[in-house]
């Protein structure tokens, strides 16, 4: 059997059409243009390529974006002091400050200083506790993503099992909420999981979300499961250079799996669509507007 691939370039682009426009609709009748402000601290060059590329889509699809890159360097007071300039500037629909912080700033307190609101990471710990208790919240964008694409794909999750690999704030645990949101049947492993192989073997969904390349095997995966690879890994490759990888290994993953994302192009293009998604949902709830996009759970 050789596995459906999930097409998250394709899907993503779809999303950002959408919220395109949504942004034109709310432009038209309300006279709204949504902005996103984008906070990077230090010069990270990942961090900085995300954040150039948020900043591209954000204008694609109408929406203003603003982007504040503070030196390394910058004290907890300063970056606490733009935030709440930010949370209360009304051209300011979402708020996102690029992780990982500098060492010397408290991460906690710096996310749970947005206004949860505007927090469209949805790191906030109010946001991740309306999650976790079923209420109207702002959803993480990777796990956000995926659910869209397992949606897409399955239709109902109905009673499906569910495995997650991984814990993180970021993916993993709001993955196994949103999971079960959807009625699966979830399980959350990790690096202390016993039987690892036994766990996954069970799974009709596998959320790969660990950051080690190419760690699940193709003999782990259930044939007909679906496999949703949230890594971004570069290794180097054998005629020198380096390349991308998830973290399973694709090739032996793809040939018993139903359904497969491809890394690149399969999760990464839905993680800044569904950023864009959930800064039109925060403009549409700070203004009264209906939510009509099915963008969001
Ligand atoms: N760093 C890696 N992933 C993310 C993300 O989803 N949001 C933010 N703010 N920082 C990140």
């Amino acid at each position: 059997m050789t596995a459906t691939i999930i097409d998250g370039k394709a899907f993503a682009a779809k999303v950002r059409g959408q919220v395109a426009e949504q942004v034109a609709r709310l432009k038209a009748d309300h006279g709204l243009i949504p902005g996103l402000a984008v906070v990077l601290v230090g010069a990270d060059p990942a961090s900085e390529v995300y954040v150039r590329s948020k900043g591209k889509m954000t204008v694609e699809v109408g929406m203003n974006s603003f982007e504040h890159k503070l030196a390394a360097d910058t004290s907890e007071a300063d970056l606490l002091a733009l935030i709440d300039k930010l949370n209360n500037d009304p051209q300011v629909n979402g708020i996102l400050v690029q992780l990982p912080l500098p060492d010397h700033l408290n991460e906690d307190l710096v996310i749970n200083s947005i206004a949860p609101q505007k927090d469209v990471d949805g790191f906030h710990i109010s946001n991740v506790g309306l999650l976790g208790t079923g209420q109207k919240s702002m959803v993480p964008c990777t796990p956000l993503g995926c659910l869209m694409m397992l949606r897409a794909h399955h239709g109902s999750l109905s009673g499906l099992d569910a495995v997650v690999i991984g814990r993180s704030n970021i993916v993993g645990k709001p993955m196994a909420q949103l999971l079960l949101g959807d009625s699966c049947t979830v399980t959350v492993a990790h690096s202390r999981t016993r039987d690892l192989p036994a766990v996954v073997r069970r799974a009709d969904i596998v959320v790969a979300a660990v950051g080690r390349a190419q760690m699940v095997p193709g003999d782990w995966i259930k044939p007909g499961a679906t496999v949703i690879d949230v890594g971004i890994n570069r290794i180097e490759k054998d005629g020198g250079g380096t390349r991308l990888v998830g973290d399973v290994d694709y090739d032996s993953c793809a040939a018993v799996a139903g359904a497969i994302t491809p890394v690149p192009g399969g999760v990464g293009p839905m993680t800044i669509a569904c950023l864009l998604a959930n800064t039109l949902t925060a403009t549409c709830r700070d203004n009264n507007i209906p939510e009509t996009t099915g963008l969001t759970v």
